[in-house]
């Protein structure tokens, strides 16, 4: 006889999360410009760090990779305890949910934006309020101080965004700063900061309004994705809970190697730039030569607007042997970096619009 057996449940907030994404035709393409990586494998210097620390693997990190920490308090200026790390800064951004929000709370975030934010707010058990981007796919600043109520813990500002590419100027992050409440987290996400038009920095902001967090990755300009390596930067008053709240042992000493070692090779990562920005220019003009408006990016990538016709354009690019990033409706996001994928992007919109023609 079959005994009825009762599961253990998650907490409703788990099985109502929303899903990630996938990338199109992942398995069969030739070029990946679908998850924003770099096109370019990491620096000399980082695959012979993670060799040598490798070679050690059977002992325990630091608690908190005190290495990368100082290397890079030293570099931005800030004493070591403003200064966190983690696996990503993903994990950075669970980490500030957990300690700041929670039931009964509300982080306000611009909308679309990247697709992890409501994910990780839901984790958290607080409630996402997204507010739409304006007419120009950017963050509109008045609507989200106006969606400030006093349930709100955080708001998060993802500049450049993703996936839009588009970036706030000083003036209007300032604007948002000021109409904020001070005991209200802003949450900087500078994933895409080394890529950005504007060069608006969230370190200089912190000093300036102390209830900023800036989160900071190794992922995009400095080749690291799948090391998982990121940073945050708070007032050292706002970064004492996170510390309390880190996991220990978070960073792994090939990881943190990795990234001590990625900090001294700045040719590396001006390489890494330098091909994004080729590659959104070239992207972005031979759209335009098209018909095809496109916001200007700061990120290793480009929006394309694609709205009911997004899902064909993802199809055109698969059957072009790339994989990109589509959200149905709204529009086609392409990561940028090697000239190839890009050209094979502009044949694939030449063969969707000729299909459309005939
Ligand atoms: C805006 C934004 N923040 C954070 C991340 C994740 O970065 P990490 O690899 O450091 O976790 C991404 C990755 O695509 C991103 O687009």
């Amino acid at each position: 006889m079959t005994r009825a057996i009762e599961l253990p449940r998650a907490r409703p907030e788990i099985d109502a999360l929303p899903a990630y994404s996938k990338a199109s035709g992942a398995a069969t393409v030739r070029w990946r410009a679908s998850s924003n990586e770099s096109t370019i494998a990491p620096s000399p210097a980082v695959v012979d760090a993670i060799a040598r620390v490798g070679a050690h693997g059977h002992l325990y990190p630091t608690l908190f990779a005190d290495d990368l920490v100082a290397a890079l308090a030293e570099r931005l200026s800030v004493s070591a305890d403003s200064v966190l790390t983690g696996a990503g800064s993903l994990a950075l951004l669970q980490q500030v949910l957990t300690a700041y929000t929670g039931p009964d709370t509300e982080v306000v975030h611009a909308w679309r934006s990247y697709e992890a934010y409501p994910i990780l707010i839901g984790i958290a058990g607080a409630t996402a309020v997204p507010v739409p981007l304006d007419a120009k796919h950017r963050h509109d600043v008045d609507a989200m101080i106006a969606a400030v109520t006093p349930r709100t813990r955080a708001v998060l500002v993802c500049n450049p965004n993703n996936p839009t590419g588009t970036e706030l100027t000083e003036s209007e992050l300032r604007r948002l700063l000021d109409g904020v409440p001070s005991h209200i987290l802003v949450i900087l996400d500078e994933a895409y900061r080394e890529f950005a038009e504007e060069q608006v920095d969230g370190v200089a902001l912190l000093r300036e309004y102390p209830n900023v967090v800036v989160l900071r990755t190794f992922s995009k300009a400095y080749g690291l994705a799948g090391l998982r390596v990121g940073y945050a930067i708070a007032n050292s008053a706002v970064a004492a809970p996170l510390h309390a709240a880190a996991p220990p042992f978070g960073l792994s000493s090939v990881a943190e190697a990795a990234a001590c070692a990625a900090l001294t090779d700045s040719g590396h990562t001006d390489r890494i730039v330098e091909s994004v920005r080729s590659g959104r220019d070239h992207l972005r003009s031979g759209l335009a030569d098209r018909g095809i408006e496109t916001p200007a990016s700061g990120g290793n990538f480009v929006w394309i607007p694609m709205v009911d016709r997004s899902t064909a354009l993802d199809a055109a690019c698969v059957a072009h042997s790339v994989s990109v990033r589509t959200f149905a409706g709204e529009g086609v996001r392409v990561t940028v970096g090697d000239r190839d994928a890009e050209d094979a992007v502009l044949a694939a919109v030449d063969a969707f619009t000729a299909d459309r023609q005939n």
